[in-house]
């Protein structure tokens, strides 16, 4: 595997690799098993797996957690080589040094769940991830659902500005208790780490209900009802249509998905699911 930290450097390494298919894994490091399902996937799906490791300084707002943002590389670096990654390419700044003066913007999509409460959050990862793709260039690229967002946003950065990159999602992974898996999942002390449980429990509750043909507002009151006794700090419970992010119709679609975003101490988890899972979709 080589390692690669510059820009040119990284370019003149592919070269040699284009007549082949790049799939290319962005992340920020604190690689865990979440982030081996994604390499995993690309390995599949292309001949070379170029893994990136940069933690953009332009998607952390003020006051949230960029400086403490777990960085473990080499860890990371003894999982790439595990997996079979190609390259690694591990930037110390992408931005020029005077700032960024020229960034992607995203509408009305940004304007919902995460991006409610993280203003430009969604316009720093577009930024960054159509960088990583300039420089790359790769022919696909692999992200998690567990922000599916950034998923849904991210697609539709591809088709709007016709980016020849095809976009694959790849499955969120749970801990054996049903915890969503993060990197930020390590900031959690025992307790907290118990409060977090709420919130894929509230999601299977919720799926429960909406299979027993319950309306989504009764679902969405009943799932508040639920995380109030959590005592912990909910910052959103939704129901949204997958694709559009567009609030749900009056009855449970196939098509409909279940958002929940909440702090736990000083930690901001998210996690999301189908609302009816294992129904073939009806578009
Ligand atoms: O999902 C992440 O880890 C980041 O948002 C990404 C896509 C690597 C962009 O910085």
């Amino acid at each position: 595997m080589q390692v690669i930290e510059a820009v040119q450097g990284l370019r003149r390494h592919l070269v040699d690799l284009r007549q082949d298919s790049i799939a290319l894994v962005p992340t920020m490091g604190c690689l865990h098993a979440g982030h081996v399902s994604l390499i995993r996937k690309a390995k599949r799906l292309a001949d070379v797996v170029v893994v990136s490791i940069y933690v953009n300084p332009l998607q952390f707002g003020e006051g949230e957690d960029f400086e403490q943002y777990p960085r473990t590389f080499e860890e990371d670096v003894r999982i790439c080589e595990a997996e079979g990654v190609d390259v690694l390419f591990h930037p110390h700044n992408l931005y020029a040094d005077d700032g960024a003066k020229i960034t992607l913007k995203v509408h009305d999509m940004d304007c919902v769940l995460c991006g409610a409460s993280r203003v430009g959050h969604f316009d720093g990862v577009v930024t960054v991830v159509n960088m990583l793709f300039n420089i790359v260039q790769p022919n696909l690229a692999v992200f998690g659902e567990k922000d599916w967002q950034q998923l849904t946003i991210l697609r539709r950065m591809v088709a709007d500005l016709h980016m020849p990159v095809s976009i694959v999602g790849s499955a969120l992974i749970r801990e054996k208790d049903g915890l969503a898996m993060s990197s930020r999942n390590r900031y959690l002390k025992d307790n907290e780490r118990q409060q977090a449980l709420f919130l894929s429990q509230v999601l299977r509750l919720m799926q429960q209900l909406a299979l027993q043909g319950k309306t989504n507002k009764h679902i969405l009151d009943l799932g508040l009802k639920y995380l109030a006794k959590s005592h912990i700090q909910v910052e959103y419970l939704d129901i949204r249509h997958e694709h559009s992010l567009l609030p749900s119709m009056r009855m449970p679609l196939t098509t409909d998905r279940l958002f929940v975003a909440a702090t736990i101490g000083q930690t901001r988890l998210i996690d999301n699911m189908p609302l009816l899972e294992n129904l073939e979709k009806v578009e």
